[in-house]
């Protein structure tokens, strides 16, 4: 006999991406075949403030496995510790810690544990209700690729894929007017997705978080490339990166989310400084949502689909507070905790980035 939950709860919260609605279905199917019942969440966290919940069937998750988005919508507003109630005179936000209530709501509705599909923010979100002693099963889910513990997380290769296609399609336009394409992709502080989908699609210029541009750099590899009769070149920036002797640029503040800071703006910049320093034209394109939306790829629903059923193992065996993992390739588990707070970035000794020098790609550092 083990202690394996009998009704679980399942939610999705932070920002959406490609693959959400494939875990939503694995976990359900594979629970139901297991005698477990599922109550889905709406809107992340939010769901459990507001007590918007119900039953999930057989039925619902039927036919959802390539669509993009979530069925239960998500959040990334919805911190149950820090949730905005109102503002003050000044028009700042009321912060209260609603998590008590929101432990009320999961206990009233007989949730033995709690599938919680995010990024580090929702497996932070997680906290209290860990602390308190309702089990989080965490699934791993953001396009950035940066959770702390797992090599992978889905929907980051979707997201690669849909910009290493849009930096196949800038390539030929920027060849037929001999221009300097930017492309701005998206990751937060981590380069993942430019580093794969630069080198992907084949960027002369790949600009990460991790290693801080020079401009001077980057407009002598134009150069040199234009001696060589490239007309055309095709830079692929992180919205994380960040010249030498400058900062990341910051598209908005939302004091109300737990990951405040915007970013975006530095494909702008670039190309800005492109035509400034140089006498060649430069265009950039900010791939920006595009990246979260549409269907998973292929690879993305069936990661989805292994963390979907390593989920619900891990609640039949009655483990507590675990997130899957892919470590070495392999579906793996480690304590939600290890996963909290931290961002996986790229590590200067990746193998990848030696790749793309080794075929004359630069990081605008030399
Ligand atoms: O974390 C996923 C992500 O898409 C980041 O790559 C990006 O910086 C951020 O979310 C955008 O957030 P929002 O959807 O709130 O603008």
């Amino acid at each position: 006999m083990t202690d394996s939950p009998r009704r679980i709860g399942i939610l999705t919260g932070g920002g959406d991406c490609p693959g959400l609605n494939a875990v939503i279905r694995a976990v359900t199917k594979d629970a139901i075949y297991n005698g477990i019942e599922v109550i889905g969440i709406e809107d992340g966290f939010l769901g459990l403030i507001e007590e918007r919940l119900r039953p999930l069937t057989y039925p619902d998750v039927s036919d959802i496995l390539t669509t993009g988005g979530t069925i239960l919508g998500s959040s990334n507003k919805a911190n149950p510790a820090r949730f905005a109630t109102g503002t003050d005179a000044s028009g700042r936000p009321i912060f209260e810690d609603v998590s008590p209530r929101c432990l009320e709501v999961a206990k009233s509705a007989g949730l033995e544990a709690l599938v919680v599909v995010g990024g580090d923010g929702t497996m932070m979100c997680a906290q209290p209700f860990v602390a308190a002693g309702l089990s989080c099963i965490g699934v791993p889910k953001t396009i950035d690729n940066d959770i702390v513990g797992t090599e992978l997380s889905f929907g980051f290769l979707t997201a690669s894929h849909v910009a290493t296609e849009a930096l196949d399609r800038v390539h030929t336009t920027a060849d037929s007017h001999g221009r300097v394409l930017v492309v701005e992709v998206m990751g937060r502080n981590a380069g993942w997705i430019a580093l794969h989908s630069g080198v992907a699609g084949g960027a002369d210029v790949i600009l990460l978080p991790e290693i801080p541009f020079d401009m001077d750099a980057v407009c002598e590899k134009i150069a040199r490339r234009r001696a060589r009769g490239k007309r055309s070149t095709v830079i692929c920036a992180a919205e994380g990166a960040r010249p030498k002797d400058g900062t990341q640029i910051v598209r908005t503040v939302d004091p109300s989310s737990p990951d405040p800071i915007k970013l975006g703006g530095i494909a702008a910049f670039v190309a800005a400084e492109v035509e400034a320093r140089t006498d060649v034209e430069a265009r950039h394109v900010v791939l920006g949502h595009t990246q979260r939306g549409g269907s998973p790829v292929p690879a993305d629903r069936v990661v989805a689909t292994m963390f979907g059923d390593g989920a619900i193992e891990l609640v039949k065996a009655g483990k507590r507070n675990r997130m899957v993992a892919m470590q070495a390739g392999r579906l793996t588990d480690i304590a939600i905790e290890e996963s909290m707070g931290g961002q996986r970035l790229v590590a200067l000794d990746h193998p990848l980035i030696a790749a793309a020098r080794s075929v004359y790609t630069s990081f605008g550092d030399e």
